[in-house]
């Protein structure tokens, strides 16, 4: 479908020379901008809630505007297509493809994660990639969380292999490894691979503009691919930074619409644009247009922008601790989950001291998660390193990665012994995985076509039921199901980007259940919507009546509209087990080292670790205790003998709750 040298489509070529180095003789340098309108900054204003009928009545003036691409899939869109917006990502991006002629379309690739949270087969990514570009896609921005190109250079290769433009990507951060030599080091290495540009992403927020020039004018000085910028306005200074980075050679850098810019997202187009007009850099936007897409979403926001914006939208804390804001709302909410809000400022501390004994990885999905989770727990076991996740024995293990700087060995030692971590790249141990998926699915029938099987090896849970609803007849498909809450089961870190917004109190089921609640009353005349954050309540009014509040705390929820709200299931409220099996037991035990989750075994279908009647060396696994979205193994403190489990698989349990009975030998 995709025609890549379509001659109708004049822009729709990249740039595949440095705008820099075409000199400046006679003319103004072309910079060109990226708009990230429908994809990056409504993935960090918005919770990446925009719908593609959202999408469809301004997509020709933003064809027409003169954006240079346009990012609009990848991050979490795919993912939340599918899990909450009843949505089919592929028709998506063909929807955008079929009116967007003029500009090349845009995605961002985790590398090997694929848009996933895990590594996946080199197999799947191929397909992956054959597809996006067979639906439309031009030009792939790839990255790896913590720099290793190893994990990017297969994505590159399929990209080339299938007609794309490869974008590389420097994640930025600032560690005493990360220098602009090495920065130069890893470009120049993805240069090699066949990337054809290189973007500096600054998810964080916190590259800064003379940091930018040094970096730019060193890349520029040493690589012979543009250079493209992507910066978001957190701390304030992204704005000076793109144009140190524009006059140090950045050909082209990345801006949202003013109405979905600033703050957690990126710089606005029409300010960027006005700031190069009186420069010798041309950014040749139509402001009219930029005027008419401005309107368009203006209107859209209050349906979509579903937390209250932050009072200031400027975060100068970040400049100082450099931890993305989103990560900051996520350790509050873990801490929360502890009852241990107040040790938040031990947290904040410990963070970078753990950051370093890791090797200073870059705190994007899905490192911000291992590093953030890794902190809580250094702090709640008042020793560090006492309690080691899943995912951080994996990380130490090298199967994200190589870590930029070797981590602590005594740290390493701790956590693996004496296992060697491995050193090659992490997918070359992953078995192909098309040949046997569709023997897995368990209705075949749901399939119409290839694209829902990479989304079924993406996403298998959420895209089953995206798939059994639409099998349904129109009529008997409900809206969009209120009530498509995060499963157990679910891979951690989930979170859709570290620079997302601040949203400590909301779970994603409760910005779904207002989501609903917006939409229906929107069309009611809205007249009030309030979000009282102190009691955590949202309440809106139609023509002066009081029409819905949201509790948005552990009590049961109800919702009172004029028009029936989605039903919702009520989800079994964690700590209200009625028959806490382990009252009253104060003999010897394996107790929760956590609030969190218990379970027997270590994932679905495996067996459990323990049985009543086992007997068990020290240090064996006996259970998990998932908490804060990771896995720990509750190791057997001495030999001992299992007498009786006091918890069943999925019952929520408090920090200090008897889990295993145990008799040691
Ligand atoms: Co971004």
């Amino acid at each position: 479908m995709a025609k890549k040298s379509s001659p109708k489509r004049q822009r729709s070529k990249p740039a595949t020379k440095p705008s820099a180095k075409a000199g400046n003789g006679g003319g103004r340098i072309p910079l060109r901008i990226t708009d990230t309108t429908l994809r990056d900054a409504h993935q960090s204003l918005w919770a990446t809630r925009m719908r593609t009928k959202d999408i469809v009545g301004i997509l020709d003036t933003i064809d027409n505007a003169g954006f240079y691409s346009l990012e609009m899939w990848g991050g979490a869109t795919f993912d939340v297509c599918l899990r909450f917006l009843r949505e089919n990502p592929w028709e998506r991006l063909r929807m955008i493809k079929s009116r967007a002629k003029k500009t090349p379309l845009q995605m961002l690739l985790r590398g090997q994660n694929i848009l996933g949270y895990q590594h996946y087969p080199d197999d799947l990514l191929d397909r992956f990639v054959a597809l996006s570009c067979r639906n439309g896609m031009d030009i792939f921005r790839i990255f790896d969380a913590l720099n290793d190109n190893r994990n990017m250079e297969y994505a590159i290769k399929a990209v080339k292999k299938h007609g794309g433009h490869a974008q590389g990507t420097l994640c930025y951060t600032i560690s005493p490894v990360h220098t602009v030599e090495e920065f130069v080091r890893i470009a120049r290495e993805q240069v090699q691979m066949g990337v054809d540009s290189i973007c500096i992403k600054d998810m964080a927020g916190i590259l800064s503009p003379i940091s930018a020039e040094k970096l730019i004018s060193a890349l520029v000085a040493n690589v012979d691919v543009p250079i493209q910028m992507h910066c978001h306005a957190t701390s304030g200074m992204a704005v000076a930074t793109y144009v140190e980075g524009v006059r140090a050679g950045a050909g082209a850098i990345d801006c949202a619409i003013s109405v979905m810019s600033g703050s957690s997202s990126q710089p606005a187009a029409e300010t960027m644009l006005s700031i190069f007009d009186e420069t010798s850099y041309r950014a040749s936007l139509d402001r009219d247009a930029l005027r008419k897409i401005c309107k368009h979403f203006t209107e859209l926001a209050p349906k979509r922008q579903l937390s209250s914006q932050p009072l200031n939208p400027i975060d100068p804390e970040i400049l100082i601790h450099h931890i993305p804001g989103g990560m900051i709302s996520n350790l509050r909410s873990q801490l929360q989950q502890q009852d241990a809000l107040d040790r938040l400022p031990e947290v904040l501390e410990e963070l970078p001291r753990t950051r370093a004994d890791l090797g200073y990885p870059p705190l994007v999905t899905p490192t911000s998660q291992i590093v953030g989770v890794q902190s809580v727990m250094n702090v709640l076991a008042g020793e560090r390193y006492a309690m080691i996740p899943q995912e951080t024995r994996n990380y130490v293990k090298g199967l994200y990665g190589r870590s930029p700087a070797p981590i602590a060995s005594a740290i390493r030692k701790k956590i693996l012994g004496d296992e060697k971590p491995m050193t090659g790249r992490p997918a070359d141990k992953l078995e192909p995985i098309l040949p046997k998926i569709t023997l897995e699915m368990e209705d075949p029938t749901l399939i119409n076509e290839e694209e829902d099987i990479i989304s079924y090896c993406l996403f298998p849970e959420q895209a089953k039921e995206y798939f059994q609803w639409r099998a349904l007849p129109t009529e008997d498909r409900p809206p969009i199901p209120a009530n498509l809450e995060r499963k157990k089961e679910d891979k951690p870190a989930a979170k859709e980007s570290a620079a997302a917004p601040a949203k400590p109190f909301l779970s994603d089921r409760d910005y779904q259940e207002i989501n609903e609640l917006l939409a229906k009353v929107h069309d009611l005349q809205l007249s009030e919507v309030t979000i009282r954050r102190d009691d955590l309540a949202l309440s809106l009014k139609a023509d002066g009546m009081r029409i819905g509040q949201t509790p948005v705390d552990e009590t049961p929820r109800k919702t009172a509209a004029p028009k029936p709200v989605e039903p919702r299931q009520e989800k079994p409220e964690a700590a209200a087990k009625p028959d806490e099996p382990a009252d009253g037991y104060d003999g010897p035990a394996v107790k929760a080292p956590l609030n969190g989750t218990f379970y027997l075994s270590s994932g679905p279908g495996k067996p459990p670790l323990v049985k009543e009647g086992d007997t068990v060396q020290a240090g064996d696994p006996v259970c998990i205790v998932e908490a804060m979205k990771l896995f720990n193994q509750i190791k057997a403190p001495s030999r001992c003998r299992i007498v009786k489990l006091l918890a069943q698989h999925g019952d929520a349990v408090k920090k200090g709750q008897p889990l295993v009975a145990i008799e040691p030998m």
